[in-house]
Order: C-alpha cells, then structure tokens, then sequence
C-alpha cells in the first residue's frame, strides 16, 4: 500500500493547535489550467500588452539598481497614478496588486467590534473570490449578500445587512467580477452611505474601470470613508502586480503602518511608473480595442440559441447556458479553449460561465466552438 498519509507526528499535527483555525477551510488559490489549453479566457487578462507599453518596461527595467532595495514609499509611481488618475500622493497606498491592498486592509481592519466575537466584511455575492478569502484567513467573518436578479445590488437587503452585521468594511466591486456589468449609481450611493451611517470603510473596487468609464473617486469629495480600489492587472499588465488603493490619507497612513516596507519590487514601481508616464494613450488604446470587440462578441454569443449574455462593462462577459455551465465549459476544453465556470456554487450558477475577450482569432474559435455545442442529454 503507498504511504501517502504524513506521520501521526508530523509538524502540522503537532502545531495544529497554535495554527489559525480558519486555514484548515481554506485552500491554496491555484486555478487548474488543464493540459493542452490553446485559448485561455478564464482569468479577465488582457489578451496582449500593448507595444509601447512593453517598450516603456523594458526601458525602465534596464535602469533599474538591482543591487538596491526599491523604494519603500514607491513615490516616483505614486507621482505617476496621480497624475493619471488626479488622485493625491498621500491618499495613495501602493501594493503587489489589489489582493495585496486587500489583505492589508483586511489586515488593517482586523479588530473585532464592541459586542462582535470577530471582525466582519461584507460584500455582494457573486463577486471577487479575494474579499471571501482574505476575510477568512485574517480571521474576520464574511457576510455576503446576494445580487438581485439583474446583478444589481440589492440596496434594501445591503443596508439591512450593514445594519445587523456591523461589518468593518463593505467591499463593492464595480463594474462586479464575474458578472461584468456596472452598479447603478443609485443603489451603490445608498451602499456607500449606510457603511458611513455604521462607521464602516467602504471600498469600490474598480479593476475594471478602464473598460467603464468614469471611475468614482470623485465621490470621494461627499463620501470621507470611501476608498477607491484599482490594478494594473487588467489592461494587459498583470505580470508586474501593481494596484492601489486611493482614500482618506489619515486612513490610508494607518493601513500603510502594516505593510512590508518593500512590498512592490523596484522592478514593478519602475515599469508601472513608465507605462503610465509614457505609455498610456497606447494602453488605452488597447483597452478601446477590446471594448469594440467585447460588444461584438456579446452579440454573437446573445444570437445563439438559448445564450443570454449580460450586458458588459469590464473585458469578460457573463454568460448564461442553456445547459450546465459545466458541460459547455468541458465541450470548450476539448477544443482546447479554457474559461471560467461556476457551476461548483450551484443554484442560480450553475449555468452562468465568464469569459474574458480574447484577440480577434481567440474570440472567432470561441464561438465556433459554441456554435457546435451539443444539446441533448448526453
Ligand atoms: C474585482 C477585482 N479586484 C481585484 C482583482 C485583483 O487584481 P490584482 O491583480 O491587482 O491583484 C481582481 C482580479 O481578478 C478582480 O476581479
């Protein structure tokens, strides 16, 4: 018989007890790429960097002192998101991507209330996985609370929600990953205004406000407790895992006491810091291409039988099946196409799929692929 079982002895066991509880339900986030996948559309990437973009990180990356540390304020990219984005210097918190801000945060906010045996975070559901997780593994208390049936906030459930739970932070993703559309303004002000009324952090995190339109942070001006939450990640950056978090500075001052001192590589602040300086319009530019493309291939889908596609205002779509997502999604690996499922959550799920926008050819194979769906029971 192989001997897989670790000894009775082994270190986890032994130290099981001194282990935060809250691991043993938690599992290292390594989505499965099977063998063999040509088109990969699971995980909201852009599909290319754009060229200038690429040439203004291989500049910078050759001017970097690799025998320094890099600078532990990352000024220089603080100067450069500002400028782009009209934030101010010292309301920005830089972090390896946003699931760096978030778990500082997470972090930050780690103490329980008065009357509360852990801290709670409250966001929508469905939603990003990250907010979920990282509540769990700083052990605070997830509460979710569920989209309407257009994927909209539920602003009546939400503030009852914020009223009973006293959470510390309220997370809104907007537009919302894995549904693609945008909050209505309406519903997320009255989100944002009883988070303030429960003296909790409200943050609207805009991973995918490029593909959008006009971010919030203006509403930053009326609304003290709301932070602004953005990456790098989706406009075809994801390899330097860049993101920030722009709020109330004495706020942002406290969250920053926690973080590492050289959390972001000297490499990431300068290639980020480029692109924005120079590269920009180039970046958006791309990011216009795959807005074109996006509503193009809402469209296709939306025209097949029995697809319903929800309106979009990120770089996937969100889309529902006429069968199990899971059985489109397993058709879709046999033709080597890889894009996200969530049949695993059930219920109202179980036939929604997301699909990032690919390159032109990416997108054509897509749909042929689904054109020859099978549907019969088998
Ligand atoms: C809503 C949302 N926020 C944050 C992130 C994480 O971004 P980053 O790559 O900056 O950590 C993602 C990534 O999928 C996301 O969908």
């Amino acid at each position: 018989m192989p001997v897989t079982t670790a000894p009775a002895d082994a270190p986890r066991d032994r130290l099981g007890a001194v282990l935060r509880p809250e691991l043993a339900d938690l599992s290292s986030y390594v989505p499965h790429v099977p063998p063999g996948i040509e088109v990969k559309l699971d995980a909201n990437e852009a599909p290319r960097c754009a060229e200038a973009a690429r040439e203004a990180v291989h500049r910078a990356i050759a001017g970097v002192a690799l025998e320094r540390y890099p600078d532990p304020r990352s000024l220089r990219l603080k100067e450069a998101i500002a400028r782009r984005t009209g934030a101010k210097v010292d309301d920005l918190l830089v972090g390896t991507g946003s699931d760096e801000v978030i778990s500082l945060v997470a972090n930050a906010f780690g103490h329980p209330r008065e009357r509360l045996p852990k801290p709670v975070i409250l966001a929508p559901t469905p939603t990003f996985v990250m907010y979920r997780i990282t509540a769990r593994a700083h052990g605070s208390k997830p509460v979710e609370v569920p989209l309407d049936a257009s994927w909209d906030l539920d602003a009546g459930m939400t503030t009852r929600a914020i009223a009973m739970m006293r959470p510390s932070v309220v997370f809104v993703a907007s537009p919302n990953n894995p549904t693609g559309n945008r909050m209505s303004d309406d519903r997320l002000e009255t989100v944002i205004e009883a988070a303030g009324a429960g003296h909790a952090f409200a943050i609207v995190d805009e991973a995918y406000i490029d593909y959008a339109g006009t971010s919030l942070r203006s509403w930053r001006e009326k609304h003290a407790h709301l932070g602004i939450l953005r990456t790098v990640s989706k406009i075809g950056l994801a390899a330097l895992r860049v993101g920030w978090l722009d709020a109330d500075a004495g706020l942002v001052a406290e969250i920053d006491k926690a973080r590492q001192p050289f959390n972001v590589s000297a490499i990431s602040q300068a290639a980020a810091a480029a692109v924005l300086e120079d590269a920009w319009d180039d970046v958006q530019a791309e990011v216009a291409k795959i807005v074109a493309r996006r509503d193009e291939l809402s469209r296709a889908i939306g025209a097949l039988e029995g697809f319903v596609v929800t309106p979009s205002a990120a770089n996937f779509v969100w889309v529902k099946t006429p069968i199990p997502s899971e059985r489109v999604m397993e058709h879709l690996i046999a033709d080597k196409i890889l894009v996200r499922s969530f049949h695993a959550s059930g219920g109202r799920l179980a036939t929604q799929l997301r699909i990032t926008i690919g390159t032109d050819a990416e997108n054509d194979r897509l749909l042929s692929s689904l054109a020859r769906l099978p549907r019969g029971d088998g």
